[in-house]
């Protein structure tokens, strides 16, 4: 591996600082790039892919790699922060009890000054010498963005199944149908942008998921100046992609929230739609046992309840707090936590439907009723119990 210019971050701090806080580092001092790379479980590809960016980047004496780490079980920090000893302009941020691409992304933006953000993946499948094109596109050419894709003659998708393809495809029809996106490849988890872009869309950031650039472009003005890059989609050596069913009701849930997000918590949403399945469940539970024992009503009320609770509780810890997941032993008090909570939920529900029932006559109307108190509740009460601090994610506002 070739060595890191010797640039340490230190030599490059004007000694004003020291003496007089309020006097502002000379802008010259500002590093130019900061490489954001999240990681989950890449122990082997992280070395790899810092000795192709020293190939690429060797020559520029002001940037930085910044590998986000969702605490991996394979040690892919422990790796990062040795490579770090060697190369003070690595750093390693390492999340404890967190998980999420964009998120991760975020926060690795968040803790650098440079002028310009890179994101990349680590496995090697994004083509790091056309960051140099990216570099140039911002730096020479005045665009606030440069994105890789895939999509454009130069670019291809490398070995995906026509599965994945095909929901590619869809979810950047959705992207350019309900949120205006005019980008080819607005799913694409490579690009550089100015520092302004991003300080100007932070806020507005949803943070959920996956797709950082489809969330970024939604949440920036729409006078953006894009260059849009080719680059082919490498194969993954090593590890295994972590895109799973989750991630796919993670982006819808982003689509949602860039869409209805002022209006209500997307997490109420999420909550709100497996609720509804509970009571398919519910049901469903109850039809057979009746259909069993016939006398037994209550029995079979209580028995669907506890099913359906149950059901909701781990789709809520798999798609509605997916970046707050509980396992283990966590999880079980999680549950027991979560019955609790909703037994008090149903309680509110009858005795509300039970009071509107009373005063006006309208069954649907008071079931309705119900089961609205019913889910605030349950959504409320929960959300501060079982996944604390999980209303919004942490770089909304
Ligand atoms: N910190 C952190 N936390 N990193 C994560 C997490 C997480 O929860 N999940 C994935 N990563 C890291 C992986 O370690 C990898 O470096 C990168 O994010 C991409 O994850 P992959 O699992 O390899 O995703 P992919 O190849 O299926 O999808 C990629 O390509 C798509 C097409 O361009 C991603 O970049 C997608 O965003 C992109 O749409
Ligand atoms: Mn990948």
């Amino acid at each position: 591996m070739p060595a890191w210019p010797r640039t340490a971050l230190s030599t490059r701090l004007p000694s004003s600082i020291e003496t007089s806080p309020q006097i502002a580092a000379p802008e010259a001092a500002r590093l130019k790039l900061a490489i954001v790379i999240p990681t989950f479980n890449e122990a082997k590809n992280v070395p790899v892919l810092l000795g192709r960016l020293l190939a690429v980047f060797g020559e520029l004496d002001t940037w930085e790699v910044i590998f986000v780490d969702d605490d991996s079980a394979d040690g892919t920090w422990r790796v990062i922060q040795s490579l770090s000893i060697q190369y003070p302009n690595v750093r390693c941020l390492r999340r404890i009890g967190r998980r999420g691409l964009s998120s991760a992304c975020t926060e690795g933006m968040l803790s650098s000054s440079a002028r310009y953000f890179a994101i990349m993946d680590a496995d090697l499948q994004h083509d790091e010498t056309k960051l140099t094109d990216m570099l140039r596109a911002l730096d020479e050419q005045e665009f606030d963005l440069a994105v890789g894709t895939r999509y454009m003659p130069g670019g291809s998708i490398g070995d995906w199944q026509a599965d994945r393809l095909q929901v590619s495809r869809v979810a950047t029809w959705m992207s350019q149908r309900l949120l205006g996106l005019r980008i080819k490849d607005p799913m694409s988890g490579f690009f550089m942008l100015r520092r302004e872009v991003f300080e100007e869309a932070v806020y507005k950031l949803s943070g959920i998921g996956f797709k950082l650039l489809v969330d970024l472009l939604a949440s920036s003005r729409g006078d953006l100046k894009i260059k849009e890059i080719p680059f082919h989609f490498g194969v993954r050596l090593e590890g295994q992609s972590k895109l799973d069913s989750r991630v796919i009701w993670d982006y819808l849930m982003l689509l949602a929230d860039k869409r209805l997000g002022r209006l209500m918590p997307v997490q109420l949403l999420s909550f709100g739609l497996i609720g509804s399945l509970g009571v398919l469940v519910h049901m469903l539970v109850l039809a057979i046992f009746m259909a069993v024992y016939e006398q037994q009503f209550v029995t079979g009320q209580i028995l669907a309840v506890s099913i359906s609770m149950v059901f909701n509780f781990f789709l809520n810890n798999a798609l509605t707090y997916s970046d707050k997941k509980l396992r283990g032993g966590a999880m079980f008090l999680g549950l027991l936590k979560f019955m609790a909570a909703c037994s008090i939920g149903a309680a509110a529900n009858v005795g509300v439907a039970s009071w509107i029932y009373g005063d006006i006559g309208s069954w649907l109307f008071s079931g309705l009723a119900g089961i609205l108190v019913g889910l605030i509740w349950n959504y409320a009460t929960t959300s501060i119990l079982v996944w604390p601090a999980a209303g919004k994610p942490a770089t909304g506002r």
